[in-house]
């Protein structure tokens, strides 16, 4: 269905009267600090932005530990806690977190972390209809009540990602604690480590024997084998891997990279020569059956979600993440009507808002279809942020067609100094040109989510693709986690 112009013009006008131009100067805890070039009034609205999500983040989670997906309780019902979205919102506080500077106290986060793992330990000792806790099967129950029981209707489970993410979060913290003092003093002083212990050892021993059932994907609706879920168990167990590495726990770690390398070989099948992007899930088994494309934003997720600074396998400047995510802007580009304005009343210039994948039908309460959303565009622009560091930071980079055709897209200047099989070193002008030109191009995805965000910056899960206006579930948790992973890459 397309509605006439006229309703496409008004929704526009309409959309720009919802969006704050005039941004306070406030102070955001030291983010933004390095490339600071570019649009001030943009990054002015980044920072306020920041210290909106920051607090959203801090009041959706209960007294309990437990984390709303959205206040909304009725159309659509969101008031339970996600496995998969409560992990991404405490691991985006860590990132936030630890790229400020000057860094604040780790004290407050690491007490919501630990309240947050006191409850999901709670969530792992019960059986539900995902299943028993003999052999962890109710680990894969992707959604709960608040008050920690699995949720009782039917719902596409099991979902294998959850645990996935929550162990390479708590990963992530011991990692931190390895080389930080602070949060080892603190971590012991809040008497975390038995929890974290307990909750990481069985998120570790689900991922490691499970991981080849066939499960719901992220947006709960295909059942197979997903590239995401794949992608974030890959890292799990090879982050335990690696923490595992002692005597006490040598059988362990034996396993879980038994486990990373024989995932890393299935992560290969998802290449499609033909089609020329990464296909989001194979041996489709159950669920909907119209995703024809195959083509989707978990991919640049996946990516972002499992990046690793000493392992590309997969990683943000993997050359077929970056075809995927060239595909991707395109296809959204030419699908979503919104997007054809591409720049806002400031004269800002915007990238098209990015979809979950071209034949979604879920408009965030019923099926009329699929629009936009906040947590996909930010991860176009995160993309492009982190393409652009580790640019800069790479020895050599040989660019193939693949790469060529993401810069061509998102750093069209540079091209004339590029070809194929040319060597692109960190320190050269054009990888320093390349990068900021990549930045620019992250900015123009953030101004699109700008336009779209209301003016207290509140944001919901998606904007409409005809009108511009918010729509899904309000506030929505991850929606500024994705706000906040995404600044933060920008350095
Ligand atoms: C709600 C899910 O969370 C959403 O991702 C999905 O598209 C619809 N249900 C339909 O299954
Ligand atoms: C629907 C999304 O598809 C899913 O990924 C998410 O977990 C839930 N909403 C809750 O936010």
């Amino acid at each position: 269905m397309r509605l006439p112009n006229w309703v496409f013009v008004v929704g526009l006008l309409g959309a720009s009267t919802l969006t704050s131009f005039s941004a306070q100067a406030e102070q955001a805890g030291g983010v933004l600090n390095g490339n600071t070039t570019g649009n001030n009034e943009l990054l002015t609205w980044a920072r306020s932005q920041v210290s909106k999500a920051r607090g959203m983040l801090v009041v959706q989670q209960l007294d309990n530990g437990a984390i709303i997906a959205s206040p909304s309780t009725r159309d659509p019902d969101y008031y339970y806690h996600w496995t998969r979205d409560a992990a991404l919102v405490m691991t985006a506080q860590l990132t936030d977190l630890l790229a400020s500077t000057p860094r604040g106290s780790a004290e407050p986060l690491l007490g919501r972390i630990g309240k947050y793992l006191s409850f999901s330990e709670q969530t792992q000792e019960s059986p539900n209809r995902s299943g028993g806790t003999e052999g962890w099967y109710n680990l894969g129950e992707p959604k709960f009540y608040v008050d920690g029981r699995g949720f009782d209707g039917d719902w596409g489970r099991p979902q294998s990602d959850g645990p996935a993410l929550r162990a390479i979060l708590i990963l992530k913290v011991l990692e931190q604690a390895e080389i930080d003092q602070e949060f080892s003093q603190l971590i012991s002083r809040l008497g975390m480590r038995p929890t974290m212990d307990t909750v990481l050892r069985r998120d570790l021993e689900y991922v490691a024997m499970r991981w080849r059932e066939s499960s719901f994907d992220l947006w709960e609706e295909v059942r197979g084998a997903h590239f995401y879920n794949r992608l974030v168990q890959y890292r799990a167990l090879a982050k335990g891997q690696a923490y595992f590495r002692t005597a006490e726990g040598r059988s362990l770690s034996t396993a879980y990279g038994d486990g990373a390398r024989a995932i890393a070989q299935t992560l290969e099948r998802h290449w499609s020569p033909e089609r020329g992007y990464l296909l989001t899930t194979l041996d489709r088994d159950g669920g909907v059956d119209y995703k024809a494309a195959n083509l989707d934003a978990a991919i640049v997720l996946a990516a972002l979600h499992a990046a690793d600074s000493k392992d590309a396998f997969f990683g943000p400047s993997d050359d077929k993440v970056l075809a995927t995510a060239t595909k991707l802007a395109d296809t959204f580009a030419a699908l979503y009507p919104i997007n054809r304005n591409t720049r806002d009343p400031s004269g800002q210039e915007m990238l098209p808002g990015i979809g979950r994948y071209p034949e979604d039908r879920y408009d965030g309460v019923g099926f009329s279809g699929g629009h936009p959303w906040f947590i996909t565009t930010l991860a176009l622009a995160e993309l492009n942020y982190r393409v652009a560091s580790e640019l800069e930071k790479s020895s050599k980079w040989i660019l193939n067609e693949k790469h060529l055709a993401f810069f061509a897209r998102h750093a069209p200047r540079s091209m004339a100094a590029l070809s194929k099989g040319a060597t692109v070193s960190g320190q050269s002008a054009i990888a320093k040109k390349l990068a900021s030109e990549l930045r620019a191009h992250g900015d123009q995805y953030l101004a699109r989510v700008r336009y779209h965000t209301a003016r207290d910056g509140a944001m919901s899960e998606q904007f409409n693709r005809y009108d511009g206006f918010m729509r899904g579930a309000r506030d929505l948790t991850w929606s500024y986690a994705a706000l906040l992973t995404a600044v933060a890459a920008r350095h």
